[in-house]
């Protein structure tokens, strides 16, 4: 198990989100820290039922979901890790359809009874992780980070497994190019990022 879990929500191998979560992760490992990255496009995950079993057990662990598939070795590696960068491009003004899928899984994090109208965090008491967030978009990159939803999808998610932001990272005008290359100043700032999640 790793210190640091990057999740990945593109679906493009090699374009800017894979490039900025590789340029955080070597700048990591250089630092001598572990790190392993998800790439959820190459793990199969069910969709969420909305059968609410998870959301019934009580306690600060996730709740058992129903489904046997590849959520709970990742859950594992989630609750093992000490931080995350969490990346998604932006799709329709928010993260893609692969992270999104992969959000409704964290439901396990939820203590949320019929009874109850609204889920209890069940890592709201627990000792904050960080959080790198991570998108990019073909707009300008400051329209990207307050108009769209990507970021505070980013933060639902980190808030969901109990982590708090140290960072966000949302590279823009990358719409037109099929094989993108991060410039200088990007990959740098990715790698200042990375440094606070050490
Ligand atoms: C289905 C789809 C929807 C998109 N929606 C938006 C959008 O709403 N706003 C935007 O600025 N860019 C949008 N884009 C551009 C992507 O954000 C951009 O291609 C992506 O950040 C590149 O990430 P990647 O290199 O990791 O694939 C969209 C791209 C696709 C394929």
């Amino acid at each position: 198990m790793s210190e640091i879990l990057a999740l990945n929500g593109s679906y493009r191998s090699g374009g800017v989100t894979d490039q900025v979560v590789e340029t955080m992760t070597g700048v990591l490992r250089d630092a001598g820290v572990s790190v392993e990255t998800i790439l959820l496009r190459e793990y199969p995950l069910e969709f969420c039922l909305n059968c609410r079993h998870c959301t019934r057990q009580p306690g600060a662990a996730p709740g058992r979901c129903v489904l046997d598939d590849a959520m709970g070795d990742l859950l594992g590696r989630i609750e093992s890790s000490r931080g995350y960068i969490l990346a998604s491009p932006t799709n329709f003004g928010g993260v893609t359809a692969l992270f999104k899928r992969f959000m409704e899984r964290l439901i396990v994090y939820a203590y949320w009874p019929r009874e109850m109208s609204a889920p209890r965090y069940r890592k709201a008491g627990a000792v904050k992780k960080k959080a790198v967030l991570v998108s990019s978009c073909a707009a300008p990159a400051i329209l990207g980070r307050f108009s769209f939803h990507t970021r505070q999808e980013l933060k639902a998610a980190a808030k969901t497994i109990g982590a708090v932001p140290v960072g966000t990272i949302f590279t823009g005008l990358v719409g037109g190019d099929p094989h993108p290359e991060l410039s200088k100043r990007v990959k740098a700032r990715a790698g200042r990022l990375a440094a606070k999640l050490v």
